[in-house]
């Protein structure tokens, strides 16, 4: 055998050694249970690093072709308080409003959202409630809202870094009891929130 034959050799070996080895976890992942499906389960740091990037650079590119309104009025950020209260609030929190004791079993935990705004344009604020993040609990709510009450929801994120937890009880207060059938969100107050409600 020339030497040229054998450097092909081992590499064809090396090649099937390597797509055995891949058959071999898939098998272990999909036949035997080897994958740990459950919701908490937390990602090694390089992995959830990989994941939030993807996620970041996917709206960032997406979100190019969303238009998004000149400015917001009053009327609309209201609107968009009323329905963040309601679907958002339990996962997201608020000023002043922790989040569900629940959220603790989601792997990525509901981030606070007092900064998106900072860091998301409206664009991309508006693609990511439309359409939700994939292999996370954060929902799609295009099958909910209309693409007119999306953009309220932006309205209001876009307001949210300057509401206290004085605002935003004022507002819960003006907005009055929550429509019927429709969950209140929003858990205890961070400080509080260590005894969970029975
Ligand atoms: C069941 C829990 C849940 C509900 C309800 C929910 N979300 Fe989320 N949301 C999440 C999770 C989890 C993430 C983190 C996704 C990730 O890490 O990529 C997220 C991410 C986001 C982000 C991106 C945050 C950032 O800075 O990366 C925005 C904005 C957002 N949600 C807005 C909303 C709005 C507005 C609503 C209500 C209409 C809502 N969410 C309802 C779970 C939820």
């Amino acid at each position: 055998m020339t030497d040229a034959a054998k450097v092909r050799l081992r590499w064809s070996l090396l090649t099937l050694a390597a797509v055995a080895l891949i058959g071999a976890l898939v098998a272990a992942a999909l036949f035997f249970g080897g994958f740990d499906t459950a919701a908490d389960y937390p990602w090694p740091q390089p992995i959830s690093w990989a994941i939030h990037r993807t996620m970041t650079n996917s709206v960032k590119v997406r979100a190019r072709a969303v238009a998004a309104p000149e400015r917001f009025t009053p009327a609309e950020v209201e609107a968009g308080f009323r329905l963040y209260d309601s679907h958002c609030a339990m996962c997201h929190g608020g000023p002043g409003l922790g989040r569900q004791p629940w959220t603790a079993g989601l792997e990525p935990t509901p981030p606070y959202l007092v900064e998106a705004a900072r860091r998301w344009s409206r664009s991309e604020m508006f693609l990511i409630v439309h359409d939700g993040v994939r292999m996370t609990a954060m929902p799609a709510w295009r099958g909910r809202f209309s693409p007119g009450q999306t953009w309220d929801v932006v309205a209001f994120l876009q307001a949210l870094p300057d509401l206290t937890a004085r605002d935003y009880a004022r507002m819960r207060a003006l907005a009055g009891p929550s429509p019927a059938g429709e969950p209140r969100g929003g858990g205890a107050v961070p400080s509080q929130a260590s005894s969970p409600p029975r």
